[in-house]
Formats: C-alpha cells, sequence, structure tokens
C-alpha cells in the first residue's frame, strides 16, 4: 500500500519536464513516532510507525552528464554530481544530493547522467519526517536504476545509515536512525520497535480496534535550527557523568539501570540530568511498552504517552504552547493517549484513540483548539508499509 495519488502525479510531472516517462519509481512513506522520543541517538528503543503519506521519486536516462532533479510541488530544480560534496544553498535540494554522494563514496555506486523528480504529500515541517522518506525514496530509487538489488546488493539497515549520515552531514542535523528506520520497515496496520543498539527492528500488532490520529496545529518547525543538537550534547554529557559514577559500563544512557538513574541523577551536571531524567524514563516506558501491547493493555500504553509528552514538557524541554494545548484537547476528549510525536519544538501531536472515538475526538479538539487561536488539522493515520520500488 503507498499513496497512489502522490506517485501518479510524480509521474506525470516528470513526463511534463523531461518529455519521458520515468524508468525508475520509488516511494518511501513518512512517520509517526508513538513512544520514545530522543532515545534513538541514546542506544535505546521506540514504537513508531510508517504513514499513508510519501515522497515519490522518479529517475530517467538523460544524455548529459550530472543528475538534474526536480522538485514536483515548487517546479525548483539543481544539477549535481554525485562526486561533489558542496552544499546546495535550497531547503531540500543537499537531501538528494547527499543520499548519491554517499552511494558513491560510501559504496561504491556511483550514478550519472539521468533526470530526477520527487513529489510527496508528507506536510513539510509537520514533525512526520518528510526529510527522511525523501531520503530513503531517493536511495531507493539510484539503487535500482543502479540495477542493484535492495537487500541483497545492499542491506535496508545500510541505506536507513547512509540516509542518516546525509542528514547528519549534509542537512547539518545529528539525529538518530529512528525516521530514517521507520520509512524503510514500516509495516501495514503495525508498529515498528526498533532497538537502535541492536540496529534491530520488530513489527508489533496493532488492537484492531486502535487507531492513531495525527493532529498538526501548524507550527512549524526544522530540526537543524532547533536545540537538536545541543540536546543530543547533554544527552552524551550526563552518560559520561553517570559513567565515572558506577562500576559497569555506561557508553549511552540506554546503559544505566533505572534505579542507579534515579539515585544518582543528582550527582551529575543539573541540566544534564533533567535532559536525560526524559531520555531514560522514555526507555523504560518502551520496555514495559511491549509487555502492555502484548497483554493488550492499551490504555497503560496510552497513559504512557501522556507521561511521555510531561517530560518532554517538564524535563526535556521540546514541547511548545501549541503542542501543549493539543495534547491537553486530546485529552479532555477522551483519547487513550498523545504526545508530541518526533524531535519537537513544533510539529504534529500523535493521538492514540479507539477508532469508534475517532470522529468525536477529533470535533472536540478542533472546537477546544479554536477557542484558544489554534486551526489544527487532523488525519486518521493508517500504520503502512515501509519504502518500496513501483518500477
Ligand atoms: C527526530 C530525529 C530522530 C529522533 C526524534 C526524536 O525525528 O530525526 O532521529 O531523535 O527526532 O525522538
Amino acid at each position: 500500500m503507498y499513496d497512489e495519488k502522490v506517485v501518479a502525479e510524480a509521474q506525470a510531472i516528470h513526463k511534463e519536464v523531461y518529455g519521458v516517462e520515468p524508468t525508475t519509481v520509488s516511494y518511501a512513506p513518512g512517520r509517526i513516532e508513538v513512544l520514545g522520543n530522543h532515545t534513538d541517538y541514546n542506544a535505546g528503543t521506540t514504537f513508531s510507525c510508517a504513514i499513508n503519506y510519501g515522497h515519490c521519486f522518479c529517475i530517467s536516462k538523460s544524455d548529459k552528464p550530472g543528475i538534474h532533479v526536480t522538485a514536483g510541488d515548487v517546479r525548483e530544480s539543481y544539477e549535481f554530481s554525485a562526486t561533489c560534496d558542496e552544499k546546495i544553498d535550497s531547503y531540500w535540494a543537499n537531501y538528494v544530493k547527499g543520499n548519491f554522494y554517499y552511494l558513491a563514496k560510501d559504496h561504491g555506486i556511483l550514478v550519472d547522467g539521468i533526470n530526477c523528480t520527487f513529489l510527496g504529500s508528507i506536510p513539510m515541517g509537520a514533525g512526520l519526517s518528510s526529510s527522511a522518506a525523501l531520503e530513503v525514496a531517493t536511495t531507493f530509487a539510484a539503487l535500482t536504476y543502479a540495477g542493484k538489488e535492495i537487500g541483497k546488493d545492499i542491506t535496508k539497515k545500510d541505506i536507513g545509515i547512509l540516509a542518516q549520515k546525509c542528514e547528519n552531514i549534509f542537512a547539518g542535523c545529528s539525529c538518530g536512525l529512528l525516521d530514517q528506520f521507520s520509512s524503510i520497515f514500516g509495516v501495514h496496520h503495525g508498529l515498528i520497535h526498533s532497538d537502535f543498539r541492536s540496529l534491530e527492528t520488530y513489527p508489533v500488532k496493532l488492537p484492531d480496534d486502535a487507531m492513531f490520529l495525527m493532529i498538526n496545529p501548524h507550527i512549524k518547525h526544522k530540526l537543524a535550527d532547533s536545540p537538536y543538537n545541543a540536546r543530543r550534547q547533554s544527552c552524551e554529557k550526563a552518560a559520561a557523568e553517570l559513567n565515572a559514577l558506577v562500576d559497569y559500563d555506561v557508553a549511552a544512557l540506554r546503559d544505566i539501570k533505572f534505579e542507579d538513574f534515579e539515585a544518582l541523577k543528582g550527582k551529575i551536571d543539573a541540566e544534564a540530568a533533567k535532559r536525560a531524567t526524559h531520555v531514560v524514563w522514555e526507555i523504560h516506558r518502551v520496555e514495559d511498552g511491549v509487555k502492555l501491547l502484548a497483554d493488550g493493555k492499551i490504555e497503560a500504553f496510552g497513559q504512557y504517552m501522556f507521561d511521555s509528552h510531561g517530560t518532554s514538557r517538564t524535563a526535556f524541554e521540546n514541547s511548545s504552547d501549541g503542542q501543549d494545548i493539543v495534547v491537553d484537547a486530546a485529552k479532555e476528549a477522551g483519547a487513550l493517549g498523545a504526545r508530541l510525536s518526533g524531535g519537537g519544538w513544533g510539529g504534529s501531536v500523535c493521538a492514540l484513540v479507539k477508532a469508534d472515538d475517532a470522529d468525536r475526538i477529533s470535533e472536540q479538539v478542533i472546537a477546544t483548539c479554536k477557542a484558544q487561536g489554534l486551526e489544527p488539522t487532523i488525519e486518521k493515520i493508517v500504520p503502512s508499509q515501509g519504502a518500496q520500488i513501483i518500477k
């Protein structure tokens, strides 16, 4: 399953711009983060799912050298070589260029002499990982165009790592692997439980009567310009200071035992301890969440989502007024859980609801938010399959 509309439109734009049908077409979805906030770069674990919106990337052969790329929505184009690491002064072009660059540099797969078009249906700046979806769609298409078999010539994990490197170096955000893994390993009507130490992902079934709403308060965010990188440094500082206080190895916050953290947090740098509190508790919530979902205890799982938003607000300080209003409104309307989804400082809220309550809760949330000056939009999320080659 994929967003057929965006795939059809992308191919039509490609034909219009370059005069030929694309020979290679890929699709990669965005994601919602369900539980496990800022745990990925701390070697922790998460719950997430790929969503029913994504990016489509099309390629056809060109008679000129270089890579020519057009953003289908704004009809803006750039031309570059896959061997050049110079960044482009553009909001989107580095996400594409970086993937071609690392394919050539790290994997010896040099793609050249092509025309490309991409188009996405994921709202930009909504915290739904439109950039990761673009990176993954780019790499899937580039590999297929080069005659490589995904999963055989290059593993899906390595594609995720390549896309993350592009984000880290070309886009300047020291993000973890959550967004790329969610886009790659998504499963239809299920969650993905990812472990960022072993780099394994496990599909987890969602109860049939539960569903997610994605509530976008329309507060734009861009992680590269946020305190994201500073928060990562605080977490690393906390791990290093805790490591000196215990007799086992704390290479990352994942390693500190929950009781030891609680006993020792007063002895480390106060700001680092505050940030780490959110992460350590999140890792603990995800661990427990696995059991809760297995036992069908969806209400208790939802409560962890509220708790997660609570420590985002008070300890990690990555929420925003708009997201707080939405979470409170969702709680009041009877959602099982709700929390900011992704990096934070703006972006969407993900709410867990009983499917039968979805319309009523949506209406109530919109009314409550309007009374507080917000104009949120709400979409029902269909947990979707990960990235794929369409042709
Ligand atoms: C962003 C990053 C991810 C992850 C989340 C927070 O989405 O890209 O790597 O750190 O924030 O959990």
